[in-house]
Formats: structure tokens, sequence, C-alpha cells
């Protein structure tokens, strides 16, 4: 069977927890392919929230496999309490596989985002200061520690040392700070989460590709999104991974033609964490509805999200650079009580019109967005249970963005438990 991708066409915390865990329960396997603990996946069924971070978001069945795939970045002390967490709650996380091939989040590493971010002053990029960026810094330059050398000591000891060694003169000489030590690194990392993790390390290209083999359907679940994307994102206001559907396969092994349907998820409008353009941002009384309505506050790092209006120019670049063949719609619930409701279906500057964001960053931060207005519905659509069901401005409004995208919405999101949805015919 081939694979199904969902990644998020936006900036971020569009639902993809959401719908990973809602197509799960016709999949077998659930694999994430990039990110790390930057990501939060909430899930909310039966009235109990789950705020995922690098487990993925299939979890929640006992008949998924979830697999943490190479193109992620794991803080061991993350996963184990994360598995903790959900063991406490009942969830069954044995099944969970992770790649050997997968990079390690070091301390240092969390330490440099931070200081980094400190330093860089009014022109931070407002990360989660998780340590991402400077583990997949580390995975380029070629000194990383990957979760196999947890099986390793000596060969984790060897790395350690000369890593740590380049580390530590640039956080005592550079940023004054306390130099970190290997052996304490090493007692955390090889006595405490090695013994942990260690049944579930394994050769996950094998596994991905024996589960395609035995006709299984693959679901491959990606964390931030199109816009934050380090190659098609807005640099450097991005992350440090490819959350595009072309991680999917470098971060999993997945070949690119066995990546058939691509799910892209879709705020019904648009937010966005930290630094950086957003060219349909709201202020004032209806950014603020936006936020409260939508409780738009970072899954685990607590963070307020900006918001706007949705921007269809995006839409369109993300189904481009993600083959999209679908679009799942997200919280639609939450404009509910407008009065009308704005698209921006293009941009414009110095008399110019763009149908696709343009390509010099100093032209998107000041371009204009063209709206066209909808009427609002009024309604509470939180209770409805099918398409046809909704207030025909509601549906109205599906349709609008359909169109203005060009690709068909085949799911709408009413509410943030896993029934409350509707799909078009
Ligand atoms: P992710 O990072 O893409 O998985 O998204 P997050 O989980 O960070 O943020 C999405 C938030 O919206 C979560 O709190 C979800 O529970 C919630 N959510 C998802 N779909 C809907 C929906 O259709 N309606 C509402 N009201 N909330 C939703
Ligand atoms: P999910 O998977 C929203 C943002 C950060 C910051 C930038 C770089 O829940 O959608 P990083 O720590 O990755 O170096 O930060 O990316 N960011 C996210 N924003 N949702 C996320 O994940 C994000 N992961 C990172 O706010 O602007
Ligand atoms: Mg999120």
């Amino acid at each position: 069977m081939p694979a199904t991708v969902v990644v998020g066409t936006q900036w971020g915390d569009e639902g993809k927890g959401k719908l990973t865990d809602l197509l799960a329960g016709e999949m077998d396997m659930v694999v994430r392919y990039q990110g790390g603990h930057n990501a939060g996946h909430r899930i909310v069924v039966g009235g109990e929230a789950f705020a995922l971070q690098l487990v993925p978001s299939g979890v929640l069945y006992s008949h998924i496999t979830p697999v943490i795939g190479n193109g992620v970045v794991v803080d061991p002390g993350v996963l184990v309490a994360e598995l903790d967490a959900l063991g406490a709650k009942g969830v069954d996380v044995s099944r969970l596989l992770v790649s050997g091939n997968a990079h390690l989040i070091m301390p240092y590493h969390q330490e440099l985002d931070r200081l980094t971010e400190r330093f860089l002053g009014k022109n931070a990029l407002g990360t989660t200061k998780r340590g991402i960026g400077p583990a997949y810094a580390d995975k380029a330059a070629r000194v990383g520690l990957r979760v196999q050398d947890l099986l390793d000591p000596k060969i984790f000891r060897q790395k350690l040392d000369v890593v740590l060694h380049e580390k530590n003169l640039v956080l005592t000489k550079v940023y004054n700070r306390l130099a970190m030590s290997a052996a304490e690194i090493s007692a955390r990392y090889l006595d405490e989460y090695a013994p942990r993790l260690a049944p579930m390390i394994v050769d996950a290209v094998g596994v991905v590709h024996d589960a395609l083999a035995r006709g299984e359907r693959i679901l491959l679940e990606g964390a931030q999104a199109t816009f934050l994307d380090l190659d098609h994102g807005t640099y450097p206001f991005v992350t440090s991974s490819n959350p595009v559907a072309g991680g999917a396969a470098t971060g999993s092994g997945l070949g690119p033609r066995d990546l058939t349907r691509i799910v892209g998820i879709a705020k019904a409008y648009v937010t966005r964490v930290g630094a950086g353009p957003f060219p349909t941002e709201l202020d004032g009384e209806l950014g603020d509805l936006l936020v409260t309505r939508g409780a738009e506050f970072g899954t685990n790092t607590g963070r307020r999200r900006r918001v706007g209006w949705f921007d269809a120019v995006m839409a369109r670049q993300a189904v481009r650079l993600n083959s999209l063949t679908e679009i799942a719609l997200t919280k639609l619930d939450v404009l509910d009580t407008l009065e009308e409701v704005k698209v921006c279906v293009g941009y414009e500057m110095d008399g110019e019109r763009y149908d696709y964001p343009p390509y010099h960053q100093s032209v998107l931060h000041d371009v204009t967005p063209i709206y066209e207005t909808l009427p609002g519905w009024g309604e509470d659509l939180s209770t409805r249970t099918s398409f046809e069901d909704l207030p025909r401005a509601a549906r109205d409004y599906v349709a609008f963005l359909a169109d203005v995208i060009g690709v068909r919405i085949a799911t709408v999101g009413v509410g943030p438990q896993r029934d409350q949805f509707v799909r078009p015919s």
C-alpha cells in the first residue's frame, strides 16, 4: 500500500495531531518524519486531552505501530518523560519504535539555543529554545550523536569527548558560561536513558519497507509546517528541518513514489508563533477574539499565537511545494460568531499583483493583502455531524477556499474532539 502524508500548510499548529489521530483509525503505522519536541500536537478523545511532542499521534490506537523516523531530533529525556506520562494515562506505549539514525538532542544544544536567542536580542527568532536548531546544525556538520550511539557506550563517549571539547570552548569563551561535564552527560544518557530506549531502537527504514511490502497502510506525520520549512519557509524565521512532504521521504526512508496521498492541514484562519512576516495578521479586538475562541496558546510552550485571516496565496504555494492531493480544514467553528469573514486571495505591491508569495522577502514584508469578504454564519458548528448540516454561509466559505486554493477540501474540523469533523461530499 502507498503511504499518506499529513503536512502543515501554514506556520504550524493547524491541527496535524488531531488529523493524524483521526486518519490513524484506518492506518497500521504512523511515522513522525522530522522536527523534535518543538512540536506540540494536541488530541482530544472522550474529553481527555493529550499533548504529544515526540511520540507519533497514532499512539492512542492499540492497532498502530508508532515510529520515530530518522529525520527527527530526539531529546531522550523528553521522550522518556513523555512515555511515562502517556503510560500513566493508560496509553500502551510499548509498540513505539525509534530509528537508530535519528539524531540526539544534547544538553549543550538546548543551552546554545537559549544563548543564541538571547544574543540575537531584538532580532531573536522566537525559537522554542528546545535545542532543535543546534542539533540539526551538528547533524549537518557531521558532529551529531545518533540514537544508535546509545547502544555503544564506547563510541558514545568518544564522539561526545570530541564534540564537547569544542562546545565547551564556545560556552566558556564566547558566552562566559560554565563548561559541561562529559561524565555527567554520559551518566544520564547511557545509564538512565539508554536502558529505557534500547528495546525500541530499530532499523526504521527496514521497518517501514517491510510494512509496505506486507500491504500495511502507513501515515507520515509532519511537525511544524510548510512556511517553517528550512528551504521554503520565511527564512530565517523557520525551523531547522524540512516539514514539506518531500521531508517525509528523507525523514522516513520511504521513496518519493511511495507517497501518494498528501493531506495538507489548514486552519480556517492563520496563526504563527515567534517572529517573522505575516501579511494577513490581525491586531486589536478581532485578533483577541480569534485567540480566545481558538485557544491560540502554544500546546507545550504556552506562548500566545499571532492570528490572521486565511491566506490563499500561502495555501496555493503549499499545494505546489507538497503536491497536495487534498486539504483538511480545521477550526472552522472558531469563526462562528463573526459577522463577516475575509480571505486573502492575492497580494499587491507597487501596482503588481501576486498570486504566489514573492520570492524576495523584502517584498513579502511589505505586501498588502487583497481580501474578499464573505458573510459569516452566526451559528454554532460544533455539534454538526454532516457537511450538509452546516449553514449555507459556512458551506460557501469552504467552497470558496477550495476554489481559490484549487484543491479539494476533504475534511472540515468543527471542534477539537476526534469526532468533531464533517466531510464535504
Ligand atoms: P498541531 O501542532 O498541528 O498538531 O496543532 P496543535 O495541537 O498545536 O493546535 C491545534 C489546536 O486546535 C489543538 O488545541 C486542537 O485540539 C485544536 N483543534 C484541532 N482541530 C480543531 C477544530 O476543528 N476546532 C477547534 N475548535 N479546535 C481544533
Ligand atoms: P507544531 O508541530 C508552531 C516555530 C517557533 C519559531 C520557529 C523556530 O506543533 O505545529 P525552533 O524551536 O523549531 O527552532 O523554532 O518555529 N515553531 C513552531 N510553531 N508550531 C510548531 O510545531 C513549531 N515548531 C517550531 O515558534 O518561530
Ligand atoms: Mg502544535
